[in-house]
């Protein structure tokens, strides 16, 4: 659910018209709705209120330090992967001692920073890492606390960019090889195993994949609690979203046949995991990403201009692939809608951006209602892998956040000043 829906014929985010953000911030624009990441964050909180728990929000989905803010104030941790997103944790005044350490590629310096900043655990991906990792602890005295990425195998049935959990991807440790990995590394002075980790990939729908896998992991998880005293056991992110239809997806009623509807929700993933995980008697970790922030934001944009041509419908747009990638990037499908409802007929468009790719569209040749040049667009479910994969492609200044509580709302991300683009840069002395 969230808290996207129209009044009217306008589209509101909770107690404010879109409209009236778009007068006073421009276009393009994210959206965000505070009690929408609230709400899934306790959703999800509560389904799992059967087993002692900690929720690590994947921020790389969406790492404004208003997100992040709102979410630490609800007791969150976060699932980092760079020193940078731990420096933004601690700028938020999130918890460092709630982060996990994510990522096949930590540096020594990141490794230094996030041990001096006490982090949960550090999810290594590799022998190697663990190694890094114990020389590092020991250099600076300390003993760093571990976790380590079990490949468990399992198809997730999703995007093929974003399956991570079987042996065609590059992350963590096989499934046959861990019993040894955790052997050698209890040798590593400077290590303390603390948990073991899993996750199988995103945008996941079904409970099925999520289930095989943790049923794969517990006669090993068990086993290596027994030998090295874990405490934790992290089952990762991957919860999917609702992306079609996301409007209908923000009531209550729509929800109430979920069930039926075999779509994800917390109480189902709850349902089918706790029976599995209790009997551990391990605190549980979790990495989502998507299932907080993704139906929380919408990309705002303007329409520039119709274009048609002999055979196509263009609905030219003021946002573009550098502002939102995913539909470039892996096809994805994003709900567009008018600021304001329209009865106008549906016409098969493609909306696209200014950007000189073919692959910068939003979406092709999809019945929407026949749009004119200086109306307003909602990019739906943009609240995950938006902003935080936005660039500068094309020298496009990155857009502006608002968040939104109630009728409250604030720039949570100002606009890019056009100067900040080139900032850093300079002409080499010898062109002058
Ligand atoms: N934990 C680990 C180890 C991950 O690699 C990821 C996401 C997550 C948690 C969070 O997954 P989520 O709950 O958000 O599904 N840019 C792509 C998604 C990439 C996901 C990368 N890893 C997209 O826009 O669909």
């Amino acid at each position: 659910m969230h808290q996207f829906r129209y009044v009217g014929n306008k589209l509101f985010c909770e107690g404010v018209a879109i409209e009236t953000l778009v007068k006073k911030f421009g276009t393009p624009l994210y959206v965000y709705s505070q009690g929408t990441l609230a709400g899934h964050y306790q959703k999800l909180d509560a389904a799992m209120s059967g087993v002692d728990h900690l929720i690590c929000f994947a921020m790389k989905s969406n790492s404004n330090l208003s997100v992040l803010r709102t979410l630490a104030n609800l007791g969150s941790g976060f699932d980092i992967v760079s020193d940078g997103e731990l420096h933004r944790v601690i700028k938020a005044g999130g918890d460092p001692r709630k982060c996990v350490f994510a990522g096949a590629g930590k540096t020594a310096s990141e490794i230094e920073f996030a041990l001096k900043q006490n982090v949960y655990a550090f999810n290594a991906e590799s022998e190697p890492e663990l190694e890094r990792i114990n020389t590092v602890a020991a250099r600076l005295k300390k003993i760093a606390p571990i976790s380590v990425r079990v490949n468990p195998n399992v198809e997730a049935k999703t995007h093929s960019k974003i399956t991570t959990g079987t042996y065609e991807d590059k992350f963590g440790i096989a499934f046959e090889q861990i019993e040894g990995v955790y052997a050698r590394a209890s040798k590593l002075k400077n290590l303390r195993l603390r948990g073991v980790q899993m996750h199988i990939g995103s945008q996941i729908t079904e409970t099925t994949p999520f289930e095989q896998a943790v049923r794969k992991m517990l006669p090993l998880v068990t086993k290596l609690k027994a030998r090295h005293a874990l405490e934790f056991f992290s089952i990762g992110g991957g919860l999917g979203i609702v992306y079609k239809p996301a409007l209908a997806s923000g009531s209550e009623a729509w929800w109430k046949t979920a069930a039926a509807k075999n779509i994800l929700t917390p109480q189902k993933y709850a349902d089918r995991l706790l029976p599995l995980l209790q009997p551990l008697g391990m605190k549980i970790l979790m990495e989502p990403g998507r299932f907080i922030s993704g139906n929380a934001g919408i990309l705002v944009t303007h329409v520039e201009y119709v274009k048609r041509t002999g055979r196509k419908n263009f609905v030219i747009v003021d946002a573009a692939m550098n502002d939102l990638i995913r539909p470039a990037f892996y096809e994805a499908y994003h709900e567009i809608l008018p600021l304001a409802k329209k009865n106008a007929p549906a016409i098969s468009s493609d909306v696209v951006g200014g950007v000189c790719e073919s692959g910068d569209y939003f979406c092709k040749d999809r019945p929407l209602p026949k749009f004119v040049a200086g109306e307003h667009l909602a990019l739906m479910s943009a609240g995950a892998y938006g902003f935080v994969m936005a660039s500068n492609y094309n020298s496009r200044p990155l857009t502006c956040e608002v968040l939104v509580h109630g009728k409250k709302f604030a720039a949570v991300r100002e606009r890019q000043a056009m100067k900040e683009i080139w900032s850093g840069e300079q002409v080499a002395d010898w062109l002058k």
